[in-house]
């Protein structure tokens, strides 16, 4: 059997796989802030990112090494092809983290063999060892994962596994690449490996697993009841295509069902001792920041954290004093730390009574952006007579987004529209060095003409693929929270904001994505899967790896 943590591991891959969801890349400090969520939300193991992809990502994941990576909080992983360079790269950048992890991969399906890597089964077998051991001469934590595990061949497979072993590997990842496998067989497949691959007990077996089936989250409890004991999942469930198993849906299936479970990981049925380390109660809040900060909005009937999830908590608010809740219910809305949504603070609440609220919700803000902050709060406190604790996170995800100091400032946009009027705006930008530009336009909607405006402006060509508007809260003084998409050269880059006025709102979000775009444009990262793999001689003969 492989090697038993004892509980369930989680491995969060939303700084990685997550942000390669199409359109849903983010800036520093909104990496920044998810990863210090995440650790709130006591996850095992953070994959920060791809450090080889470019040198904003090696920052970043060096960033969250730094700050997150203390002795009591997760451990940083960095992913890296089998391939010395991103290696290399991925243990400097892990570095300054208390407990690091480099995770390298290797395809090992033949029709990756054949079409991507062009490489013999020997060739991927002498690649391991020879990658896996120079992972582990740099740190002491190597996860090695068999890339479309689910579509290899079972007996290659084991080969590799036991060859990354041999040479240090101490956690093997299992993926199910594009999202193909059914439960049962996912099953088996874990299974199998305990069965067969003949050092399996000196590491800890994972599963990672796409829902282009929508099979991820049963595919990974199969795995479970058959000895995987770390799962690598996102939240909100993004990633690639269809996305990743979702973390929320795990965690809660493992607490819920805990009973269930228990036996398969060698406990009593009734033991009251949590199969995760995760606390429950961040959910939402991690939830929230995870869909504000990548502009993914979560549909309304998503298992734990859609707005629908709970909905007749609300809905039959009197009814349901006279009823048993578990009729209908199975969760406790407290558990996910949904109930609280406090009316906060007002007009009158002071700077330390809004930095107090928002360090009870998590977030401490250095003082330039506490100042900026309690300016829009004071700002929308005149506008709206309460404000709520979504209200503060719309806030601070907002200025998150605006921190990287982007292309262009929102200086002001005035539209006139209405009944018998063509719509106008009129917008001014601030540029990078200083310059104040104003246009005007007309459109179809007084959105459309601010965003004709602003595209004058601005002159990057771009496509308009989503524009979405909801309510932060309940009100007729709600704030409208809208999300924009543009694509240019086939690449998605979004931008998001909230405001009592929604085409304010949509100026801000149309901005922060074309700030986006112009980022993106200059430095593409590298994509880890789809990027051909070096080879050895991509290092200084004196950092080769000796094996
Ligand atoms: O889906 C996949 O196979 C991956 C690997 C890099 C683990 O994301
Ligand atoms: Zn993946």
């Amino acid at each position: 059997m492989a090697r038993d943590p004892g509980r369930v591991l989680i491995f969060d891959t939303t700084l990685r796989d997550g942000e390669q969801s199409p359109g849903a890349s983010l800036n520093l400090e909104e990496k920044l802030a998810i990863a210090q969520q995440l650790a709130r939300l006591g996850v095992d193991i953070i994959e920060a990112g791809f450090p080889f992809a470019s040198p904003g990502d090696f920052n970043a994941v060096q960033r969250i090494a730094e700050t997150v990576g203390t002795p009591d909080g997760p451990v940083i992983c960095g992913l890296a092809r089998a391939a010395a360079g991103d290696i290399k790269a991925c243990a400097e950048a892990v570095a300054p983290a208390a407990r690091r992890r480099i995770h390298t991969f290797i395809a090992t399906s033949d029709i990756h063999l054949e079409h991507k890597l062009r490489k013999s089964r020997a060739e991927v077998l002498a690649i391991t060892a020879e990658m896996v051991a120079y992972a582990r001469s740099l740190v002491d934590d190597v996860e090695f994962s068999c890339e479309d595990a689910g579509r290899s061949d079972p007996e290659f497979m084991h080969q590799v596994i036991e060859a990354a072993i041999s040479a240090g590997a101490t956690t093997i990842n299992i993926p199910d690449t594009v999202g193909y496998a059914t439960p049962a067989e996912f099953g088996e497949l874990i299974a199998g490996i305990n069965a067969q691959v003949p050092n399996i007990d000196q590491a800890v077996i994972s599963v990672h697993g796409h829902n282009d089936l929508g099979l991820a989250v049963a595919n990974f409890l199969e795995a479970v009841k058959n000895g995987a004991r770390q799962l690598e999942c996102t939240i909100n469930g993004i990633g690639e295509r269809a996305g990743n198993a979702s973390l929320e849906e795990l965690v809660m299936a493992l607490h819920v069902r805990r009973s269930y479970f228990n036996p398969f990981l060698g406990r009593p049925a009734e033991s009251t001792e949590p199969l995760t380390g995760v606390r429950t109660e961040e959910i939402t809040k991690t939830s929230r920041l995870v869909s504000n900060l990548t502009g993914m909005a979560v549909q309304p009937n998503k298992a734990i954290v859609g707005a629908n999830a709970f909905a007749h908590e609300s809905g039959i608010h009197q009814d349901g004093v006279l009823k048993n809740r578990l009729t209908y219910e199975i969760i406790d809305a407290r558990t996910v730390g949904l109930a609280d949504n406090r009316i906060s603070l007002g007009k009158l609440s002071g700077r330390s009574a809004f930095r107090a609220r928002l360090e009870e919700l998590g977030y401490t803000l250095e003082r330039e952006d506490l100042d900026d902050a309690f300016a829009r709060f004071k700002e929308l406190a005149d506008r709206k007579r309460e404000i709520s604790d979504r209200d503060l996170e719309a806030i601070v995800s907002e200025q998150v987004q605006q921190q990287d100091g982007g292309s262009f400032t929102l200086k002001s946009v005035q539209v006139s529209c209405g009944t018998g009027l063509q719509p106008t705006a009129t917008v001014t930008l601030v540029t990078a060095d200083g310059a104040e530009l104003s246009e005007a336009a007309i459109g179809t909607g007084p959105v459309d003409a601010v965003c004709q405006a602003l595209n004058r402006l601005a002159q990057v060509p771009n496509e308009l693929v989503e524009f979405s508007v909801k309510s932060v809260t309940e009100g007729i003084d709600a704030m409208g929270d809208v999300t924009i998409r543009l694509r240019h050269e086939g690449v998605l880059y979004s931008g998001h904001s909230a405001d009592t006025d929604i085409v304010v709102a949509a100026a801000q979000a149309f901005v922060n994505a074309l700030n986006r775009l112009v980022a993106g444009g200059r430095h593409q990262p590298l994509h880890p899967q789809k990027a051909p793999l070096p080879v050895v001689g991509d290092l200084p003969l004196a950092d080769r790896p000796r094996v």
